[in-house]
Order: C-alpha cells, then structure tokens, then sequence
C-alpha cells in the first residue's frame, strides 16, 4: 500500500470549496483587472535565494530542491512571487504601457515546513502582484482587492489586517543597526540560525520560530522609530487610502513578514487563534520596490500579497459555509424497462439544458432507486411509470417540500430551473451559502 506523502494530502470533499474560493478569487481579479498569471512549479534555485533571501527559514530549512538530469539546480516554488517577477521580466512586461502592470495567480506552493494545523507541505495560494509605481494609492488598491474576495467570501469580520512599514533601503538598513545593537548582549542565548542571521540578516530573528516569542526578541526595537520622514509620510498616505475605502486596519509595528524582498509597506491578513491555532495569517504581502532590478529588470516598484487557500477553506468551513455546487438537482426514477430507457434520454436532455441529473443504470429495484436519490440529496426525484410514460409526463416531487405534482416532460426544465432560482441565495457570493439554506 502506497501512501501519500507526508504534509500532503487528496483533494476530494473539498474540492467544491477550491473551487468556490478559486471562482471568487478570479472574479475579484476580473474587476480590479488583474490579468492572470501562470508560472512553472520549479525554477532555477538561484531564483528563490536571491528574492526571498538566503537566510529566510523558507530558503535555508524548507525549499525541495533537487538536481535535474541535466546537473541543473532546481526548486520547487515556495511562493508565487518570485516566478512572477521572473516572468516580468523575461517576458519583458515592463514594456507594456499599462502601469501598473496587474497580474494574479491560483497555484501550488511547496514548502519542507513541519506539518501541522494550518501548515502542509503541498498548499494553494491566490496572489496578486502591481508592478511599475510607488503610489500608495497602488498598495491600497491592491489591499481593497484581497478585503473584496474576503468580503465575497463573507470572511471581512473574520479577519485582521495587520499593516506596518519596513520603509525604504536606508530606513531597513538604519532599522537592522538598531536591532544589531538591542540583541548584542543577547546573541549568546540565541540559537545558532539566529546567531548567524545577526550577522548576516537580523530582522530574520524576529520570525525566527525559536527565538521569537524571546524576551529579547519581544523587547526589540520598532520600525516606526528608524523611519525616513518620506517614508514615514508614504506609510501614511496608504492609511489614508484604506481610511477612504472604509478598510479597517491595525498598524503592528512589530511586524517584519518573514520574506526579504520586502520594503515599505508590509501586512498580514489574521483571523482569531480558536478558529486557525497558531497558523493564524491566512495571507500578508507587501511592497518590493528593488526585487525587480536584483534579479536582473529595469528598476520597478511593485506591490502585492499571497492568501493561503486551505486556511481560508479551514476558517471557512469553522464559519459554517458550505459550497453552492456538488448537489444533484433531479434524480430520475423509473418504474419498468420502457421507462427506463426514457429516463436514460431524459437525463441527457435535462443535462444539456443545464441541470444536475443523475439516473439509475445498474437496473436498480424501485426502493433501491428512491435509497439512491436519497443518497445524492437530489432536490427532486421525478418518477416515470408506465402511466405518465403513455402521457408524455412526469411525477415530480419537491424533497424540500414533499409537494408533488404531475407536469409534462417538456416542462420540466423550465419547471425545476424556476424553483431553484426562488430558493435563498446569499446576497454576495455566488457560490457559498450559509449552511442550511441551499435545496
Ligand atoms: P507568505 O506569507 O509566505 O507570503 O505566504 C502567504 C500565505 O500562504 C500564508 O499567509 C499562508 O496562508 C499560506 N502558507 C504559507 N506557508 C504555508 C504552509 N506551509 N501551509 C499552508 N499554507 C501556507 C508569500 O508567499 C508572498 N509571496 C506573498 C506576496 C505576494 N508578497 C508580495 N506579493
């Protein structure tokens, strides 16, 4: 017996709910036209240790790299945005006139983390990535995308946004001299990733997973205090925005995000621990205004963020959304051989004018017929005997309601398709309900 990998797992039951999350998610880009992306699953290695950085947990402990045949070093993406910039560039979409350049992706991310809730090796994210300006009115805008797929998604009360500034190249520098000096008498204590990252990178020890909730750590100095007083006003002017959209907001100013392309603004989308555990962000991004240029572009800022589609799913689900899709519609119930090869072009018909139709073809018994449309939870089960086969009719009973009546074939189409239409809907999202009111 094969099994599958660890901190993997088969999409099968909640595959209606991707598919729900992935519908609003390219409907959302669709309206703030974000044009859609799709990037290879690996890239060269070299790719991901220049953007995300050497010395990130995801690039020193948890990239699946391997050597392809050809000798070349290979990594299975982590995240979304490096392959995007990548993309930009050899796709020379700087070029077009647009700015700024709006691209989202929905794909799979690999990352050798250790499994637990909320955190797998194999996940799915929706991105969205803005090249070409340093506007803040391009990070709010690009905020207001992910609060409307929340608001689709009936999460925005659900959820947190975490927002601070890093500022720009001088503020960071003048920051991490700031935290070099706070951790001196400290380094000791640290642990040995850490003790070299305050070298080479010390903002990496405020994520770092062992030293982070250190008192050390805790007491640390804030951004807020090494900013330029132009990117402090930058920082302000992306509030103000979100403050117009009617975006709500916290400013955290001991957030770092655990990526190093990161400049100037920075976020976090969080919802409560009792419903995600400690793997509470479901999404952050932020600005990287010198990614472009230091993988080899023409000097682009550029904004964008990453939401994890299984936490989403898991808060989702705690919410008590169920998707739209996967119920069958009519089962279709024969009584006698004639009836049945009746129900068999019935069913195709039905399903080309768009309803889910499931039949019997294993020559059921009528009681094992009616066991099976209570096992798919059709919404309506429409018996065909002898009777209404003379007649060109059908009986149609309602599940929801037990009211049954006898119609023509020919309107039961138009019949059905009405009934449905009636039944509650939610008013924003067109393919979640709250649990109970679908059939
Ligand atoms: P990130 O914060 O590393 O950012 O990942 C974004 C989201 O992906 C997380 O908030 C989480 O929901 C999900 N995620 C990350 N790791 C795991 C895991 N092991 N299991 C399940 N879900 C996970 C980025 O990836 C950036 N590329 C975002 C961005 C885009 N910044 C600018 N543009």
């Amino acid at each position: 017996m094969y099994q599958r990998m660890k901190g993997t797992y088969d999409v099968i039951e909640d595959a209606p709910y991707f598919r729900a999350v992935e519908r609003a998610a390219s409907e959302v880009s669709r309206l703030f036209n974000f044009k859609e992306i799709r990037t290879p699953l690996f890239e060269a290695s070299e790719l991901f240790h220049r953007s995300v950085g050497e010395t990130t947990d995801i690039v020193s402990k948890e990239t699946y790299d391997f050597t392809d045949r050809g000798g070349r070093r290979v990594t299975l993406r982590p995240e979304g945005t490096a392959g995007v910039v990548r993309a930009y560039i050899e796709n020379k979409l700087h070029a077009d006139p647009r700015v700024p350049g709006k691209y989202y992706y929905l794909g799979t991310m690999y990352r050798y983390d250790r499994p637990q809730k909320g955190r797998t090796r194999e996940f799915r994210q929706f991105g969205v990535e803005s090249f070409g300006t340093k506007s803040p009115a391009v990070d709010a805008e690009t905020l207001a995308a992910a609060h409307t797929f929340f608001r689709a998604l009936k999460l925005q009360d659900a959820l947190t946004l975490h927002i601070n500034t890093l500022g720009g190249r001088e503020s960071k520098a003048n920051y991490a001299a700031a935290l070099r000096a706070h951790l001196e008498p400290h380094v000791e204590t640290l642990c040995a990733d850490c003790q070299r990252r305050y070298q080479d990178n010390p903002l990496r020890i405020l994520d770092c997973k062992i030293d982070g909730d250190s008192e050390a750590v805790q007491n640390a100095p804030r951004t807020l205090d090494h900013l330029a007083a132009d990117d402090r006003k930058n920082f302000e002017e992306v509030l103000s925005h979100l403050d117009a959209l009617q975006i709500d907001y916290v400013v955290d100013h001991a957030l770092v995000r655990g990526l190093d392309y990161y400049t100037h603004t920075v976020y976090e989308f969080k919802v409560d621990a009792a419903l995600l555990g400690s793997q509470n962000a479901i999404g952050g991004g932020g600005r990287y205004d010198e990614l472009v240029e230091t993988l080899g572009g023409p000097p682009t800022p550029a904004t964008g963020f990453g939401i994890g589609l299984e936490r989403l799913i898991h808060v989702l689900k705690q919410r008590g959304f169920t998707p739209r899709e996967g119920h069958v519609h009519l089962y279709l119930l024969a009584i006698g051989e004639e009836a049945r090869r009746r129900t068999f072009t019935l069913a195709h018909e039905l399903r080309l004018g768009g309803l889910v139709v499931e039949t019997d073809l294993l020559g059921r018994s009528v009681k094992a017929q009616f066991k099976q449309s209570e096992h798919h939870q059709a919404a309506f089960v429409g018996i065909l005997g002898e009777t209404e086969l003379a007649a060109g009719t059908i009986n149609l009973k309602d599940q929801a309601t037990q009211e049954e009546q006898t119609l023509k074939q020919s309107e039961l189409l138009k019949t059905i398709k009405t009934r449905l239409n009636g039944r509650s809907k939610a008013p924003d999202c067109s393919d979640c309900t709250e649990k109970g009111s679908q059939k």
